[in-house]
């Protein structure tokens, strides 16, 4: 498994697969791998020649610099966990060579990024649909693998492959759970024990309110009935407890296929994402 810190080097050994004819598939992470992520490289390795997965925590898209300084930087232990998998290497730069100093340009994509997380975190999917779209352009690949757990920037990252015409196919991959139904992240290794335990309790508070959604249930009181449920269990502040259309993440006051519900919510000092389908 090579480890490439420079566009240049990368783009030698791409070129070279492409001469041969071989198909690349890339999986984007910020590292601190997961289960997740690995579920992400085995559909690259099942689906492409070579595999490149990319680590680069991207400083552009967080918009709280705690949450930057705090992100896990796990590269070591990532290239461990890798390297059963068969990639073929990991592009791993420095914030340099990704942003130079005369860096200039911002790709953003209007609507989709402007609501459910672009609510609160602004700015995050303008810097993370400009690095997405600087990772397409330096790794050349044929299949980008995302997973369906951040399904806003899923559906970001489509439109803006649809508008920029470039050549890569976006695999959205089903969100990997531990066994009580918590869905994998990077950022719950800093849930407490307690916290952890409780946590779940999203996931089962949302699937809830889907089978009441699919059955007729009026939104607001369902809505408001999971949102009073996570409050009794001890969660902190709902940033967003949402039915949306699937793809334009449109509001929906009534279940309209393809429907999507989508939640934000803080715990402790936490704030997880769900999302799931209706
Ligand atoms: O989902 C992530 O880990 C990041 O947003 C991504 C796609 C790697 C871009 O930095």
């Amino acid at each position: 498994m090579k480890i490439w810190h420079d566009v240049a080097s990368l783009r030698a050994d791409v070129a070279g697969w492409k001469r041969q004819g071989l198909s690349v598939g890339v999986v984007p992470t910020m590292g601190a791998l997961h289960e997740g992520h690995l579920s992400l490289v085995e559909a690259a390795r099942a689906a492409s020649d070579r595999v490149i997965v990319t680590i680069f925590v991207n400083p552009k898209q967080f918009n709280n610099p705690d949450d930057l300084a705090n992100y896990p930087r796990t590269e070591e232990r990532d290239a461990a966990l890798l390297a059963p998998y068969g990639v073929d290497g990991i592009f791993a730069p420095a914030p340099a060579e990704v942003y130079p100093a005369d860096f200039a340009t911002t790709v953003s994509v209007s609507g989709l990024s402007e609501t459910l997380e672009g609510t609160f975190r602004p700015g995050h999917f303008d810097g993370m649909a400009t690095v997405v779209t600087k990772l397409f352009g330096m790794t050349q690949a044929d299949r980008a693998f995302f997973g369906e757990k951040d399904w806003q920037q899923l559906q970001v990252v489509r439109r803006l492959v649809a508008d920029l015409n470039i050549a890569v196919e976006i695999v959205g991959c089903p969100t990997v759970r531990d066994a009580d139904g918590l869905a994998m992240s990077s950022r719950n290794m800093r849930l407490t024990a307690a916290e952890r335990a409780l946590a779940p309790v999203l996931n089962t508070a949302m699937r809830e309110a889907a089978v009441a959604l699919r059955a007729g249930a009026p939104v607001a009181d369902t809505l408001a009935a999971a949102e009073a449920r996570l409050a009794a269990a001890g969660f902190g502040r709902v940033e967003y407890l949402e039915l949306r259309g699937a793809a334009d993440l449109a509001p929906q006051g009534a279940v309209q296929d393809p429907a999507r519900l989508l939640a934000a919510v803080w715990l402790g000092a936490v704030r997880l994402i769900d999302n799931i389908a209706v």
